[in-house]
C-alpha cells in the first residue's frame, strides 16, 4: 500500500477471469495501467488496459517485457503457465508474481500429489487409490463398486474426470484415459470414493505463511438447466454461496486451508498466490476437498472479485511479498452477486467462431458488468471467439436481485446462436435467502 502511484501491473491469460482481474486491479487508486498476456475482446477495450501479442508460454519474452516496462505486480490466471513454471522464470529476474511456482502448482497439475499432500496434512478427502496399470485399476474399481469416480493424474482442460455410475462406465473411462485419451496426463489416474453433497468453491489468497478465504462461490458445470447434460468450463455462479455459512468456513480454515499451507512449507514449497479448494459439503455438513487448483477460478472470479472494497492490488502484493499477516482484514460490500455465462451455440461440443456481438453497452448501461471471456477487438466490433463468449455480472442486495439484474442485462446482448442457462442460482433460491459474508 502506501504512496505506490502509477504502479504498472500485467495479468497473463485471455479468459473472463483476467478481465475481471484487469478490470478490478485497475479501480484500485495505486494502478496506472494494466497490460493482458494475450487478452482478449474485455481487455482491448478496457480504458487504461492493452494487449500484448506473445504466448503465455513465451517467459523469456514476458520477463523482458515486463523488466523494461517497469512492471511492478505480475498475475498469473491459468493453470498451465504456472505449471510450466512461469512464476519461477518471473522471479529469477526480480519481478513480482503473485501466483505458486511450478513446485506448488504440482497441487493442481497433479491429482495424485494433492491426494498424497492432503493425505499427510490430515485434510478430510475421498479415500483414493493411484494407478499406472490398466488392469489392476479394473481390478480395483470391481473390489470396489459404482458409483466410482475416475480421475487423469495431469492437467485435462477440466475433461479428466468421469463420475462413473455403474462399473461398465467406470471400465470404459479407464481404457479411455490409459489409451492416451489425455496423453501423458491419463497415463495415471486416480480412483476416488464417491461423493455426495453440496459443492462449494473457496478460494483463498495466502502468502505461503497465512491464508485467508475469500467470498465462498459456486458455480455451475453442465451446459443444460436444471444441472443437467456435459461438463462445461462453467455456465455461470454466484457469492456468497450460502452453503458455507460462517461455521462451516471457520471449519474449512482450520481443517483444510491451514494444513494445506503448512504441508506445503513442509515440503518446502513457498507458496504464494491463490489456493482454491474445490469442495463437497456432505449431507452431514462435512467439508471434503475434491480437488485444489493454484489459481483463480472462472467464472468464480467474476462474482467474487466485484463484491470486494479491498484494493486488490494491496492484497496480491502483501501475498507476493509474504506480508499477509499483517495486511488489513478484507472488506466485502453487502449482499451478492451473479454472473451469467452467455455461450456460443454448440458449445462444449463444436461451435463456430467470428460473429459480431451487439448489445454490450446498453446490457452495461443497466448497471451490470460485462466481462469477456472468449471474444476478440476486430475494429469496429467485438467478435465471438471461444465457447464461452461472456459472464455478464451484476451485483444486487440479495442473490435474487443480482440475478435479475444479471438476466435484464443478457437479454440486452445479441450474437448469433448465443446459449444461456436460464436458472443459474437456482439451488440458492429453491432454499431461501442469501447468508451474511464470511470471509476475512
Ligand atoms: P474436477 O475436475 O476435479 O473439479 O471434477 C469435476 C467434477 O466431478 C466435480 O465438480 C464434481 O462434480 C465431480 N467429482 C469429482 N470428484 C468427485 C467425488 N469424489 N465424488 C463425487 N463427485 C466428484
Ligand atoms: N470454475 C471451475 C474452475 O475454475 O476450475
Amino acid at each position: 500500500m502506501g504512496s505506490a502511484v502509477g504502479v504498472k501491473a500485467l495479468v497473463i491469460g485471455n479468459g473472463g477471469r483476467e478481465h475481471t482481474l484487469a478490470w478490478k486491479l485497475l479501480q484500485s487508486p495505486h494502478i496506472s495501467e494494466v497490460v493482458c498476456i494475450p487478452g482478449n475482446g474485455g481487455t482491448a477495450t478496457l480504458p487504461r488496459c492493452r494487449n500484448l501479442a506473445l504466448s503465455m508460454s513465451d517467459f523469456e519474452g514476458i520477463a523482458r517485457f515486463a523488466l523494461v516496462n517497469n512492471i511492478g505486480l505480475t498475475v498469473v490466471g491459468p493453470e498451465a503457465p504456472l505449471a510450466a513454471g512461469i512464476t519461477d522464470a518471473l522471479q529469477q529476474q526480480g519481478l513480482t508474481v503473485f501466483g505458486p511456482t511450478q513446485a506448488g502448482a504440482q497441487i493442481e497439475a497433479s491429482k495424485a500429489w494433492a491426494k498424497d499432500l492432503m493425505q499427510e496434512a490430515g485434510i478430510p478427502t475421498a479415500k483414493a487409490a493411484v494407478f499406472t496399470d490398466l488392469s489392476q485399476a479394473i481390478a480395483y474399481t470391481k473390489a470396489q463398486g459404482a458409483p466410482i469416480v475416475i480421475k487423469a493424474d495431469g492437467l485435462a482442460a477440466g475433461k479428466g474426470v468421469t463420475v462413473a455410475t455403474t462399473l461398465e462406465e467406470a471400465q470404459a473411462a479407464l481404457e479411455a484415459a490409459f489409451g492416451g485419451q489425455f496423453g501423458e496426463a491419463g497415463k495415471r489416474v486416480v480412483i476416488e470414493a464417491y461423493l455426495m453433497g453440496e459443492e462449494a468453491s473457496v478460494l483463498a489468497v495466502t502468502d505461503g505463511l497465512t491464508i485467508r478465504p475469500l467470498l465462498p462461490a459456486q458455480d455451475h458445470k453442465r451446459i443444460g438447466e436444471g444441472d443437467t447434460g456435459a461438463n462445461t468450463g462453467g455456465m455461470g455462479a454466484y457469492a456468497p454461496a450460502p452453503v458455507v455459512t460462517s461455521a462451516l468456513m471457520e471449519r474449512i480454515q482450520r481443517e483444510i486451508l491451514e494444513p494445506a499451507i503448512a504441508t506445503l512449507r513442509k515440503r518446502g514449497i513457498d507458496y504464494r498466490g491463490i489456493l482454491y479448494a474445490g469442495l463437497m459439503i456432505t449431507p452431514q455438513g462435512d467439508p471434503n476437498v475434491i480437488e485444489f487448483n493454484c489459481r483463480f477460478g472462472d467464472p468464480e472470479t467474476q462474482v467474487v472479485l466485484p463484491l470486494l472494497d479491498t484494493p486488490l492490488d494491496s492484497l496480491l502484493l502483501a501475498c507476493a511479498q509474504q506480508r499477509l499477516e499483517s495486511f488489513p482484514p478484507l472488506e466485502w460490500k453487502a449482499g451478492a452477486a451473479a454472473c451469467v455465462v452467455m455461450a456460443s451455440g454448440g458449445y462444449p461440443g463444436d461451435f463456430q467462431k467470428g460473429f459480431p456481438i451487439r448489445g454490450i453497452e446498453a446490457a452495461e448501461a443497466t448497471g451490470a458488468i460485462v466481462f469477456h471471456a472468449g471474444t476478440r477487438l476486430k475494429p469496429p466490433d467485438v467478435v465471438t471467439d471461444g465457447g464461452r463468449v461472456l459472464g455478464v455480472t451484476a451485483v444486487g442486495e440479495s442473490l435474487q436481485e443480482a440475478i435479475d439484474r444479471a438476466y435484464a442485462a443478457c437479454d440486452r446482448i445479441q450474437f448469433e446462436g448465443a446459449y444461456y442457462r436460464r436458472d443459474i442460482g437456482h439451488r440458492v433460491l429453491k432454499v431461501g435467502n442469501v447468508s451474511p459474508p464470511v470471509a476475512g
